[in-house]
């Protein structure tokens, strides 16, 4: 019998980070300077951010997770309020809702696009509805507009997760710069990474002043204000808070990556044209559309969907021949409304979210990263072939 020859003999990881000798340098620098917790390279990070934004105020934190706990502890929710948000997405987004105390409540997608269709939006709108967070699903922006109007017209607030849309733009404004509150992540498959972490960008400096306070401890000030030349050692609990704040090995790392992000993105911008073109005679591999709404696209995520009606295995059966091919895939993501929790809770079953379940099924990530050559496109795409040859119905 003749040997299954691999496409690859090596693994192409799923993600890479882009590290740096400027990156590393920084770190050391860090680590010999005696100071590692947060200090003045995040001061340093916020103020790039901040500037980069247009002025908005930036909070450095220690993951998008963390950043969405604290945006959403200052609407205050109360038992039995509604927040409106996307299927598809990682978990922390629904999961901060829940644990704020207030009920989540889905959204469908766009079919094509994954994005949350402002529509179903509006048709999910209750008197208990209290905010919405929508999701700039893989670096495309969500269609904003007609959910600001909504948000505008019954005084609800508007939290985006950006975690995907770091120099993504809106018609003619950058992700970001003109927002209520966003926020940001730099986990190390993101456009840049610190190897966790993520930044909020919020425009009332109220309520920045409060999620910095909840970032720390709820305490008046930080670490760095309190040891720091100039400083004083006392502080007061204003409320109790929770231990998020980023430290100055991660912002070190922040910073180099921060400016290279133009570069990262117009690179990831060309390998995505390149799938385009490789895979536009697969038709059992369809990416996502692309909104019609003017837009720049950041290229976190290249999703596709798989055509599992042509083939004898399912999605998750077809990554694992994926695997054994030696090309690694992501999953961005399975509907949360049928996570179990989600599902014992409220209640969710499937037929709930049609366009959300379609997609659930269907798709998965390829590897989209700067240090990704076009060689190894070319290998994703004849393992995608080759896999579709083997198991064609
Ligand atoms: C859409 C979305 N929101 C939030 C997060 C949370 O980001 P973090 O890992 O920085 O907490 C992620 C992480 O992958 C994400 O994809």
């Amino acid at each position: 019998m003749s040997k299954n020859i691999r496409v690859r003999n090596t693994f192409l990881p799923f993600s890479r980070p882009t590290i740096g000798q400027a990156e590393i340098d920084e770190v050391v620098d860090s680590l010999h300077s005696g100071w590692l917790t947060t200090g003045p390279k995040v001061v340093r990070f916020e103020r790039e951010f901040s500037r980069w934004s247009g002025g908005q105020e930036a909070i450095a934190v220690n993951s998008a997770t963390a950043g969405l706990h604290v945006a959403v502890l200052t609407l205050d929710l109360a038992p039995g309020d509604e927040v409106i948000t996307s299927p598809i997405t990682w978990p922390s987004t629904v999961n901060n809702i829940e644990v704020c105390g207030a009920r989540p409540v889905f959204a469908d997608v766009d079919r094509e696009t994954l994005e949350i269709d402002p529509a179903e939006v509006e048709r999910h709108l209750s008197p208990r509805t209290r905010a919405i967070i929508p999701v700039h699903l893989a670096g495309a922006p969500c269609d904003l507009d007609p959910i600001r109007e909504v948000c505008r017209a019954r005084n609800l607030k508007l939290i985006e997760d950006a975690a995907h849309a770091l120099g993504t733009w809106y018609k003619d404004r950058l992700i970001g710069s003109d927002s209520e509150l966003a926020v940001f992540s730099f986990h190390p498959i993101k456009n840049i990474t610190t190897g966790e972490g993520g930044m909020i960008l919020c425009s009332d400096p109220e309520r920045a002043k409060r999620m910095r306070r909840l970032c720390f401890h709820g305490i008046s000030r930080d670490a760095w204000k309190r040891y720091s030349r100039g400083g004083v050692p006392q502080y007061e609990v204003r409320e109790p808070g929770f231990k998020y704040n980023m430290l100055d090995l991660e912002a070190a790392i922040g910073l180099h990556q921060f400016e290279q992000l133009e570069k990262f993105n117009s690179r990831r911008a060309e390998l995505a044209r390149n799938y385009d073109h490789l895979l536009a005679d697969i038709p059992e591999i369809r990416p996502l559309g692309i909104p019609s709404y003017p837009h720049r696209h950041a290229w976190h995520l290249y999703i596709v969907r798989l055509e599992i009606e042509a083939l004898t295995i399912d999605r998750d059966r077809f990554l694992l021949a994926l695997r054994d091919e030696n090309i690694g895939t992501g999953l961005h993501f399975p509907a949360v409304h049928l996570q179990r929790f989600y599902r014992e809770k409220y209640g969710y079953r499937p037929g709930m979210l049609p366009n959300a379940e379609w997609n659930s099924e269907r798709l998965f990530s390829l590897p989209l990263y700067p240090l990704l050559e076009e060689r190894d496109q070319e290998d994703v795409v004849e393992a995608l072939r080759k896999t579709i040859k083997r198991y064609r119905r």
